[in-house]
């Protein structure tokens, strides 16, 4: 298999070479790690074909010098509703605005990441694909869309990236082909070769009669030879619901006992292993639907997918999965192989992690919301966290990776104070924060504002803030429960009430951090932080704006949302 250990090194170098075209600028624009590794392994593998590559960060990158490039190549992510990665947005708005250069001379190509179930699928490399052609850019190689499961289009990208540069070389030898690419480390396992884990605790943080269930998980990385930084998250490869699975099994009358194929490479499970940890069986997405409608002949679904219906289209998926959709448009008259083959591989799911490993050397913590609903008629859950609330025994293992995220990381200067947002199971990489402050004796101030449901539910963590507070590992503490009073109050408005020293700690420089929901939360508490800066610092909205820009430029203001 493709994984650390087979090297990119083994790439044959290309030869015939001309100066001219030999530099490669690769941009990222990442929020959770993937299009930074794919960034920095392209790197690594166009330097072995002979070129001379740099690798930044959208953020870090100077528009002006865009004028110089020759050859671009853009790795970027979409999040949300089509939205860029933070560190992707002033680029961005940088290449749309009017300020963008004419680019005759450029040669370019982007790979775009994202997730196939969201209405705006790669929706940031499609605009930074077309809007480089508008400036007169020349594509390479034209771009490719990936969804979760990208590491073999994404492989593919760059093998045909390399194959248009060296012919517009003159090279006279093809490149050796692109291995799959992985993420290089110190531990052989990774996203494509995950760790069994052994869980060390696991345990419900909400007191009795709290709305809320948060898990504490603790994981053993005992023999993995894997590390990781405050900031970085853990990904778990979960199983489905054995429910979901049988009721599937049932409808489909299908023999659990089959055998099937589950990827390319040809391996082979039983079908009901295959559809308990190989696939996703939770998620609708279009290109789903448009597989499925050719193995079926029911009319509705060819007509839920036609044009003009994109509206019916949009609702039906929302909230729905795999059951539904074989009970809605049957009936399905082809083999199990070919229905299991439209399947998407089960993605892993990322959690911020909430330990420091210098202080719980060989573990790892994560605290983990349960999703329960009922949408559609049926109980809903979420895939890994009800995994974790309902089925996961200490001594039991879980398949992880770690994915390292440089968007979110404590300062580099350990004097520097930092200012943490982090209501609900936000709270996570905030005890990673401390747990790591504390152990290396740093003196930086630190401030944390939390906030949940009810005090005596859904306080996580509290005994460990509180000793914290006093032993001066955290210098400041706020919290908000919004259901213990008439009004609602929330971290931004302990914020509000805080505004003129929240903003004294700005002014010596503090970064500030938020983790958490980001539909609402995050929004809030960044529309927050601007009239903050505007009142205290007596600055006009575009002024206030520019500040909190230029904090994130400067990584002072980073964001883990979700
Ligand atoms: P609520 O559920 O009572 O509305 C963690 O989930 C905490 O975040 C809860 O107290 C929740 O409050 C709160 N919360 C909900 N929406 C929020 C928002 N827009 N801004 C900040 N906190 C919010």
């Amino acid at each position: 298999t493709a994984t650390a250990e087979a090297p990119v090194a083994e790439l044959s170098t290309v030869s015939a070479v001309q100066p001219i075209s030999k530099e490669v600028t690769i941009l990222f624009g990442s929020q959770t790690g993937n299009a930074q590794g794919l960034a920095k392994n392209a790197g690594k593998t166009l330097e072995d074909n002979g070129f001379q590559v740099t690798v930044s960060s959208m953020s870090d990158f100077k528009p002006n010098n865009l004028k110089k490039l020759q050859n671009l190549l853009i790795v970027v992510s979409t999040h949300g509703e089509g939205d860029p990665p933070d560190s992707a947005l002033t680029f961005h708005e940088f290449l749309h605005g009017r300020r963008a250069p004419k680019l005759d001379d450029l040669r370019f190509s982007v790979l775009s990441l994202g997730d196939s179930s969201y209405e705006f699928f790669c929706q940031t490399g499609k605009e930074f694909d077309q809007r480089l052609e508008e400036l007169g850019g020349t594509r390479i190689q034209p771009r490719v869309d990936c969804d979760l499961d990208y590491d073999d289009p994404a492989a593919e990208w760059l093998e045909g990236v390399i194959n248009g540069l060296s012919e517009a070389q003159g090279a006279s030898t093809a490149p050796a082909p692109v291995t799959a690419v992985t993420e290089a480390g110190e531990s052989t396992y990774s996203r494509t070769n995950p760790f069994k884990a052994e869980v060390l605790e696991n345990l419900n943080l909400n007191g009795r009669g709290s709305n809320k269930e948060t898990r504490h998980l603790e994981l053993s990385l005992e023999g993995s030879g894997l590390t990781y930084a405050p900031g970085d998250s853990l990904g778990i490869y979960p199983e489905n619901d054995p429910t979901l699975v049988d009721m599937l099994l049932q409808e489909m009358k299908w023999d659990p006992e089959e055998i099937v194929t589950v990827n390319k490479k040809g391996d082979v499970r039983p079908l009901k292993e295959a559809l308990t940890s190989h696939f996703e069986i939770t998620v609708l997405t279009k290109p789903l639907l448009e597989q499925a409608s050719k193995l079926s002949a029911n009319k509705e679904l060819t007509d839920l997918l036609s044009a003009g219906n994109e509206a019916r289209l949009k609702e039906y998926i929302e909230g729905r999965d795999l059951l539904d959709l074989v009970r809605s448009f049957g009936p399905w008259a082809v083999s199990t192989q070919e229905f299991i083959s439209i399947l998407r591989k089960m993605p892993g799911r990322l959690y911020s992690i909430a330990s420091s490993l210098s202080a719980n050397p060989d573990e790892v913590h994560l605290t983990i919301g349960a999703v329960r609903y009922q949408t559609h008629g049926r109980d809903r859950s979420g895939v890994c966290s009800i995994l974790c609330a309902e089925r996961l025994q200490p001594g039991d293992t879980l398949p992880i990776y770690i994915q390292h995220n440089e968007n979110f990381k404590l300062p580099e200067n350990p004097d520097t104070p930092i200012i943490m947002v982090g209501p609900g199971t936000g709270i996570a990489p905030f005890r990673s924060f401390i747990q790591e402050r504390e152990e290396a004796g740093v003196e930086g101030k630190s401030w944390l504002f939390f906030g949940d449901q009810h005090f005596v539910t859904d306080f996580l963590y509290q005994t460990e803030w509180q000793k914290w507070l006093k032993e001066g590992v955290l210098t400041k503490m706020d919290v908000a429960f919004s259901r213990d009073t008439d009004e609602k109050v929330y971290v931004q408005h302990r914020m509000l009430e805080q505004s003129k020293e929240l903003f004294e700690w700005l002014q010596e420089g503090a970064a500030v951090y938020i983790c958490g929901d980001e539909k609402h939360m995050a929004h809030d508490v960044h529309t927050t932080l601007i009239d903050i800066i505007e009142k205290e610092g007596s600055m006009s909205r575009d002024k206030a704006e520019q500040y909190l820009a230029d904090m994130q430029q400067q990584k002072r203001y980073q964001r883990d949302v979700y």
